[in-house]
């Protein structure tokens, strides 16, 4: 009997319908159009605007489209997986409000945070759950309201991040399709270069933190970037060297959307033509645990049954690595 891969059998996504582009953010920092095009590639991202609403809100749509499309019943998913950065509270699990929420009633559902890397390590962990045979239907939603984190009057990081969320189905294969092998990484060294000091275990909440600004993101972005351009690049080229994948065995390249000149640093040392990145940044930005189903869900309608995928992410900690996964279905 073959061995039981784990595969993504559908996709969806959701992005907030306020467009914050780079000529409104003239307004708020000292910044420009330009400066922010050539030095991050990015032109818009998207922002939730509303009371009351977290980044359950962004990961319920993403999975409704998917249930949608796909026609399933919600109580036949088994485990939901919410990865994110940003959780709707400290404590509550978000995935557990999602699950209730979609009708999942039969689903348990946790939280999974590694910073940018929290979708990519989310797929390694769904890919076990099917590959064990322990479960048969895990969705898996990569979600962020970043906006909820970012100070906007920090040029440094306004610029980059956005909202959204994109979710996946992971059901066992036998056709030898799906999830083929994974390297991932972290190094704690990153733990100070990008970061929220305060509101968790270490710095607790407190008038202080409030007052300097402690619930923010900050990020030393020179410093980030040098890891993230090597170990991007590294992860993505020693996953094809395993594999025994030439550039042309490659259909396309999954890069995590932090920075267009990382994500073409990652494809030049793949030797890959540009055809063959994906590439959102320049509409939605940085959004995190949702770049990787983001774009997945927004190329959904080119992928072919057997097409090879190499994901890549780099992200706060540090965290990365790289997933080569065979694509299962035509949509
Ligand atoms: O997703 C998780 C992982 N994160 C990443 O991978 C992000 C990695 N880092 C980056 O993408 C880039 O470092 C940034 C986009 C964050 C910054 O780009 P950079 O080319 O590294 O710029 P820099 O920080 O070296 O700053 C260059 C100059 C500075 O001015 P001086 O000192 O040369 O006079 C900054 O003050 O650009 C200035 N600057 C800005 N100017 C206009 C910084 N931010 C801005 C801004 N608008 N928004």
């Amino acid at each position: 009997m073959s061995k039981t891969t784990a595969a993504i059998t559908a996709v969806g996504s959701y992005v907030p319908d306020f467009v914050m582009t780079n000529k409104i953010l003239e307004t708020l920092v000292d910044t420009n159009d330009e400066w922010i095009t050539t030095r991050t590639g990015i032109k818009e991202r998207r922002i939730l605007k509303g009371e009351g609403l977290g980044t359950s809100y962004l990961a319920i749509k993403a999975a409704e489209q998917l249930l949608e499309k796909r026609k399933l019943d919600p109580k036949d998913i088994e485990l939901i997986i919410v990865a994110t950065a940003t959780p709707d509270m400290m404590v509550a699990a978000t995935a557990a409000y999602v699950a209730s929420e979609i009708g999942a009633t039969n689903a348990f559902a946790y939280d999974l945070q590694a910073a940018c890397s929290s979708f990519l390590y989310g797929m390694s962990t769904a890919a076990s759950y099917i590959e064990s045979g322990r479960y048969k239907k895990v969705l898996l939603i990569g979600a962020d309201k970043m906006s909820s984190i970012i100070d906007y009057t920090d040029r440094t990081t306004c610029i980059i991040f956005g909202d959204g969320a994109g979710a996946a189905l992971f059901e066992p294969n036998n056709e030898g399709l799906g999830l083929q092998d994974e390297y991932l990484r972290s190094d704690g060294v990153g733990r100070n270069f990008l970061k929220m000091d305060a509101g968790g275990s270490l710095l607790p909440a407190s008038e202080e933190t409030v007052k300097n600004r402690q619930h923010f993101i900050y990020q030393d972005g020179k410093s980030v970037f040098k890891f993230a351009v090597t170990n991007m690049a590294d992860s993505a080229a020693k996953i094809m060297e395993r594999n025994n994948l030439s550039h042309e065995d490659v259909d396309w390249l999954i890069p995590h959307q932090a920075n267009k000149r990382i994500i073409d640093a990652t494809s030049n040392r793949m030797g890959l033509d540009d055809s063959k990145v994906m590439m959102n940044i320049q509409r939605y930005g940085n959004t995190t645990s949702a770049t990787l189903p983001l774009l997945l869900s927004d190329y959904e309608s080119q992928l072919k049954k057997g097409d090879n995928l190499v994901f890549a992410a780099f992200g706060g900690g540090f965290t990365w690595g790289s997933i080569y996964l065979k694509w299962a279905y035509n949509s």
